[in-house]
């Protein structure tokens, strides 16, 4: 078994360059005690079974506790286990079972915002304008006569403004605070050196209790620019995918003088701690600098996960991030879904052609140079849940949108272990989920996929090993050498030493370039009378390729 170094004695070797890292969204994960929320005790039930899978580390979503406007992204306190989730005990049970099953932990950590139920933030409100206790936020006058108008124009990530007014309790109205998302979460402001220590002792409550590294989310979002300037002119008539990197908020370079702090906290202990972050830039360049030798060790590929089906825009997508991050000496991360985006399978057509798709898109994945992370129930090919009733939803999209857009609980409904009713040992029995499990998801089941051959989850059980034995993958040592062409609906690359990765994104079955002994595909490849294979459509095949290199 391999268990994970602790103590002085983990030397450097680099685990987070090829690790593939599974995302549990702790909400909806396993439930240990019925209460219709997974929570910490579930987790660590669970984790043999991500150890079976063959992943080197979790990455868990916010169980801090928090009153869940945004499931949990809103914390109320840093230090402090939610009830719903477990307490601090239960932390570090999970931590240490993890670790004996050579498990590392990355736990998430939200600088951005805090809950407007904070401490801090009550303190705020108490204490009026010009306190010490605002400065710790974004206050500001309005605009315009009465200071009725908000600050600036910038509107809220999850729609409306980004601005809420505060009333005095007999109603008159006073400053506004800024929250770039929901206003129950303001955000922090990082030109205040208290701000800044508190992070850095939030940073060693954690790992002094012996976790592996952060995720940190909105890295982009923490220092806003010199006056708070409004949004650019014609920000709205922008591309969608471009649109978001314009707003003045994101990507500042004053953030990168933080990173390099945690870094140093970071390195302060023994056993490779890490740190990756959420950070969207509008170019690969731009990315790649949070990836500085002396900043952060990964950052999400949000291009890549963007990303639609397509063999040339994948390609540029690979070429173009490989390359920016070799410019700072980083590994590249690979993810296809988080918590926040429509799961794969849907993404990518839905029903038997998503699925398809999705598989194909697996073993690409997994094929490339760095790291990967996984998010909870890909691995059994969920799709997103499209209908759920619209009284159970919960993200402040829904609401904030005027009801338009639906928001992420689809792609966050509890996972399905075992047993013959939903929600399928995602608690005990009898649990009332916090989001409803569809009936159809018993064939989709853990227990059902590990007894079915073929099943996806065999798929990423056997890719991940392959993934840890073959020489040529994870990290391996060199990049990756096309053997298609870049117009073409293949993406054909081969590793050294001795590997070929083929994926078919055509209509028609194709030969793959190269010869060589397939070793895995994402569904079955037909091999002709001279021994050759055909990749049938939207599918992947990794090859033993002699020649390849
Ligand atoms: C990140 C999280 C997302 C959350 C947001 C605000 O993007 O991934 O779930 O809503 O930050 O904290």
């Amino acid at each position: 078994m391999r268990r994970i170094p602790t103590g002085s004695s983990g030397g450097a070797t680099g685990w987070w360059r090829a690790a593939a890292i599974y995302q549990i969204y702790v909400r909806s994960f396993a439930d240990a005690d019925g209460d219709g929320t997974g929570d910490l005790a579930g987790v660590r039930e669970r984790l043999p079974w991500l150890a079976a899978l063959g992943i080197d580390a979790v990455w868990l979503t916010p169980f801090y506790d928090s009153p869940m406007a945004d499931g949990g992204y809103d914390v109320a306190d840093y230090r402090a286990v939610d009830p719903r989730f477990g307490t601090l005990a239960d932390f570090d049970r999970m931590l240490a079972t993890a670790h004996g099953l050579g498990l590392r932990v990355i736990v998430d950590i939200v600088p951005n915002h805090t809950s407007s139920e904070h401490r801090w933030f009550a303190e705020a409100l108490e204490a009026g304008p010009g306190s010490a206790a605002r400065k710790r936020y974004i206050f500001r006058d309005g605009r315009g006569p009465d200071g009725a108008e908000p600050p600036n124009d910038w509107p809220s990530i999850f729609g409306g403004r980004a601005w809420t007014r505060l009333r005095r309790p007999d109603g008159t109205p006073e400053e506004w605070y800024l929250h770039l998302f929901d206003p129950a979460q303001p955000d922090l402001n990082w030109d205040n050196p208290e701000v800044r220590a508190e992070f850095e002792d939030v940073l060693r409550f954690w790992l002094d209790r012996g976790v592996d590294g952060f995720r940190i989310d909105v890295a982009h979002g923490l220092v806003k620019p010199e006056g708070l300037p409004d949004m650019p002119k014609g920000y709205e008539l922008s591309r969608p995918d471009n649109r978001e990197m314009r707003r003045p908020y994101f990507d500042q370079d004053g953030v990168h003088e933080i990173y390099r702090q945690w870094r140093r906290i970071l390195d302060s202990y023994p056993g490779e701690r890490v740190a990756v972050a959420e950070a969207k830039a509008a170019t690969p360049a731009r990315a790649a600098l949070y990836l500085r030798p002396d900043e952060l060790h990964q950052a999400f590929n949000f291009d890549y996960l963007g990303a639609p089906w397509q063999a040339p825009v994948l390609r540029r997508i690979i070429d173009a991030s490989l390359q920016a991050n070799a410019s700072v000496d980083a590994p590249t991360t690979w993810a296809l879904s988080n918590h926040d985006v429509v799961r794969q399978v849907t993404r990518f057509g839905g029903g038997e052609p998503g699925l398809r798709r999705a598989r194909a898109a697996a073993l690409l994945t997994l094929a490339l140079p760095g790291a990967v992370y996984l998010y909870q129930g890909e691995e059994l090919g969920l799709p997103e849940v499209l209908d759920l009733p619209e009284e159970v939803l919960e993200d402040p999209a829904w609401e904030r949108s005027g009801r338009t857009d639906r928001g992420r609980d689809g792609c966050r409904v509890p996972l399905p272990w075992e047993g013959p009713t939903a929600p399928f040992g995602f608690g005990p029995v009898g649990t009332k989920p916090w989001l409803p499990v569809p009936e159809g998801w018993r064939r989709l089941s853990r227990e059902v996929q590990a007894s079915t051959p073929g099943s996806t989850l065999e798929l990423y059980t056997t890719a991940l090993r392959l993934r840890r034995e073959l020489p040529a993958l994870g990290a391996g040592t060199g990049g990756i050498d096309w053997l298609s062409d870049p117009a073409a609906d293949v993406l054909t690359f081969a590793r050294s030493p001795g590997f070929a990765c083929v994926v078919n994104f055509g209509a028609m079955p194709i030969r793959p370039p190269l010869a060589g002994e397939p070793l895995l595909s994402s569904a079955p490849v037909a091999a002709e009378d001279d021994g050759s294979i055909r990749v049938p459509p939207d599918t992947a095949v990794w090859l033993r390729a002699a020649a390849a290199a």
